[in-house]
This record gives C-alpha cells, structure tokens and sequence, in this order.
C-alpha cells in the first residue's frame, strides 16, 4: 500500500471514505497501528498523561516529544505520522514556532505536525504552511487549555466554533481534529470546510476518527471519558501475563532446562 499523504486524506473526504487516526507513543506499538492498516499515527501530548503519569498536557516538553516522535517514525511504513506541538513550544511567537514545527520533520521523521487553537493561531498556521510544514488543527475542547477552560468542558459556542474552523482551513491547515464538540456542530463544520474534520467526542458525522491508544486497547488505567470505546483489553492481559510469570517463578516451573544454557 502507497504511504499515505496529506493530499490523500483530502481525497478520502471527497470520497466519503472513513480516515482511521490513532496516537501511538513508541516503536513497537506504531508499527502493530501502521501493519492494521491506520491512516493517521498522532505522537499525541497525550503521552504527559497516559506514558508519563502526569495530570495533564502541560508539562510535555519539545524534547520529549522529537523523542517519542523518532520511535513512533521508526515503526511506521505507511501511516501518516503527525507530532503533537506541546505547550508554549508554538503560542509565544510565531517564529520560534515554526523553528520548533520544523524539527519535528527535520530531526524526528513526522510528515506533519498538529497544534491547539483557532483563529488565534491562524497566522501561525500560515507561517508553518508557508514553511513548507504540513499543520493540522485542533479545535474545541483544547486539552491544553484546561485552566482557561476551567476543566475538560464540551464547547458548545457553535459561532465560534464554526469560525475556528473556517480560519485554520483558511490559513492552510490540511485537516481539523474536532474534539468534545456537539455532534450537530461538527456536521456543520464538517459539510462547510473542504478539509477533511477529525472527531473524538465529536459525534459520527465527521470524516475520520481518532482515539488515544491507550484508551481503546483497553491500557488506561484512569478515567475513561463517554466518547471512548475499549476494543481490546491490554490490561487485563498484561496482568494475566505479569501474574502467571510470578507463579511460575515462585513454583520454580520457570525457567525450566528449555531455557538454560548447558
Ligand atoms: O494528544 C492527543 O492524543 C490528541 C488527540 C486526542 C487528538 O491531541
Ligand atoms: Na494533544
């Protein structure tokens, strides 16, 4: 299969076929997503919390997203790879933004890159564009807005949301992730904007889907919100795992004389 690009995605809108985006943090799991076949691989921030045990987004430095980034490349033939911009690496100043934009292709093998915000970060969006780094957008319920949100908050200001949407698009973004938004309002964007939409908690009329991986293959071991679905059950694997190797080491049944060098 032809690696998918950014242009593909938009001929995937203008046929109606479903986008299938996931996040992945490292090697191993990158590759398992990018041989099932997923189109889109985010190096979500998410991994400030489901990786790295943190409360939120915040904290997640560049550093360490190039790093989970260059793994995540390695693992990946097909799957578009887009690297997350964590907090304060793109909001201060639109130059120091598309320097830090840029490595994520330069040094950590992402096609594209993906940051928060709307109309305010539009210019930041066409500095990036310009710069020859594909931008997908991020709209409604920003996590790395949670303080000014005053918590993880459905947005339901469909003017301003519909605005969002119609600026990024306009600055040159290729896609739009729509999270925590009202279904209604995401069909709206959706029908209005040529660039293929993105859901999670963004209802069934958007073009693609994305889930944190963590949440899907059954590995988050904290809150699970209404919008996610569990399709596999990892932790409940692992424990079985991690628990029958206990038994046999304390039953002395592992390692046998398989397993030893004479
Ligand atoms: O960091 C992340 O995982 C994300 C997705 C949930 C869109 O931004
Ligand atoms: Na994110």
């Amino acid at each position: 299969m032809a690696s998918v690009s950014t242009t593909h995605l938009v001929k995937m809108k203008a046929e109606g076929t479903k986008i299938v985006a996931v996040t992945a943090y490292d090697f191993p799991f990158a590759r398992l997503a990018d041989e099932a076949g997923v189109d889109v691989i985010l190096v979500g921030d998410s991994l400030g919390m489901v990786v790295q045990g943190q409360k939120n987004t915040l904290p997640v430095t560049m550093e360490e997203m190039l790093y989970h980034t260059k793994m995540v490349s390695r693992g990946v033939t097909r799957s578009l790879v887009v690297g997350d911009m964590p907090f304060l690496s793109y909001q201060a100043d639109v130059c120091e933004a598309v320097r830090n934009a840029g490595l994520f292709l330069k040094e950590a093998g992402a096609a594209a890159v993906k940051l928060e915000g709307g109309a305010g970060v539009s210019e930041t969006i066409r500095a990036m564009v310009d710069a020859g780094i594909p931008v997908q957008a991020h709209i409604g319920l920003t996590p790395q807005s949670v303080h000014a949100m005053g918590g993880y908050r459905i947005q339901r200001d469909e003017n301003r949301l519909v605005d969002d949407a119609h600026k990024v698009a306009e600055a040159g973004a290729f896609s739009i992730v729509l999270e925590g938004i009202p279904a209604p309002i995401a069909r709206r964007i959706t029908e209005e904007v040529g660039i293929p939409t993105i859901g999670i908690g963004a209802g069934v009329h958007c073009d693609g889907q994305i889930l944190v991986m963590h949440d899907l293959l059954g590995l988050n071991l904290g809150y699970m919100p209404k919008f996610t679905r569990m399709f596999a059950d990892l932790k409940g694997e692992s424990l079985k795992g991690f628990r029958a190797y206990g038994d046999a080491v304390r039953e002395g049944s592992f390692p046998g004389p398989d397993h030893s060098y004479q």
